[in-house]
């Protein structure tokens, strides 16, 4: 039996590897910042599944609570197989704001934390020689849509970086690169999504069967739908002026 911890797992896209992981009758440890909601969410797992679900209170933009996680990645004794970091949301200010914090405050949970779990589950994992990490980043890596772009773009490399890293080891890293999904994200980030095409959308629960497919197949980067592998295809052949133009546009329809 395996067991997965999963970053966000009270919501959206991490409540979805939460449910599907749950099914195929994995443990899990969930880790958000409302406390409430993870409660809750692990009374429908365990009364559903009958599998165990540990959860961890943590806010990942404070590094001493990510310190906690990543001790209990390192555990020998309860090992981790499966990471999916995945906590996340959108960044909407400018890139020449006065205010800097929100861009600090996503760079905290969206990359330091992603930073600290992988080195911390890469090191449990290797000595193992066997176990899996997730990194939730975005086709909005492949673009240049502000701080959220440069910060998944991050993700993508840094998740490659680690998989090379880790290549031999028996431990496999996917950054998994979803197009839009129907989650809280777009809410919270007070995002306005109006013109977004509907056959733009993705459903939570068969993206992440496709990751968990692409993870078992050993591919690095996971785009589900055939719909976004298309347009992540044109987007590599694009010319960078041209990405750039398409990027200025999506930006200012979505404010
Ligand atoms: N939805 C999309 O269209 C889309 C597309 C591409 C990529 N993504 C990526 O997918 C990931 C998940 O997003 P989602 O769409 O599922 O959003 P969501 O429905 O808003 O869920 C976000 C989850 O992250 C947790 N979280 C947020 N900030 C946190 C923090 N500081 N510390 C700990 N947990 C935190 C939230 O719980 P609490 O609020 O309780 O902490 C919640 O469980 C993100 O990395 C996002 O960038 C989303």
């Amino acid at each position: 039996m395996a067991t997965a911890l999963i970053t966000g797992g009270t919501s959206g896209i991490g409540a979805a590897f939460a449910r599907t992981l749950a099914g195929r009758g994995d443990d899990l440890v969930l880790v958000a910042r409302n406390g409430d909601r993870l409660a809750e969410m692990a009374t429908e797992l365990k009364e559903r599944h009958a599998v165990s679900v540990e959860t961890i209170v943590a806010d990942l933009a404070e590094r001493s609570d990510v310190v906690g996680i990543a001790e209990r990645l390192a555990s020998s004794e309860q090992p981790i197989d499966l990471l999916v970091s995945n906590a996340g949301f959108g960044v909407r200010t400018k890139l020449t704001a006065a205010d800097t914090t929100p861009h600090e405050h996503a760079i905290d949970v969206m990359i330091r934390a992603v930073l600290m779990l992988g080195a911390a589950a890469g090191r449990a994992m290797r000595q193992r020689g066997t176990g899996t990490i997730i990194n939730v980043s975005s086709t909005a890596g492949f673009m240049t849509m502000g701080n959220y772009s440069a910060i998944k773009a991050w993700v993508t490399a840094y998740s490659e970086s680690l998989a090379n890293e880790l290549h031999g080891s028996g431990v496999r890293v996917v950054a998994l690169c979803p197009g839009w999904v129907r989650t809280e994200f777009h809410e919270r980030a007070d995002l306005n999504t109006s013109s977004i095409p509907q056959f733009l959308w993705l459903d939570a629960d068969r993206l992440v069967v496709a990751c968990l497919k692409d993870a078992d197949a050993g591919k690095v980067i996971s785009i589900p739908s055939k719909r976004y592998k298309v347009l992540m295809t044109i987007c590599e052949h694009l010319p960078h002026r041209t990405l750039r133009a398409v990027s200025r546009a999506l930006t200012s329809r979505r404010r």
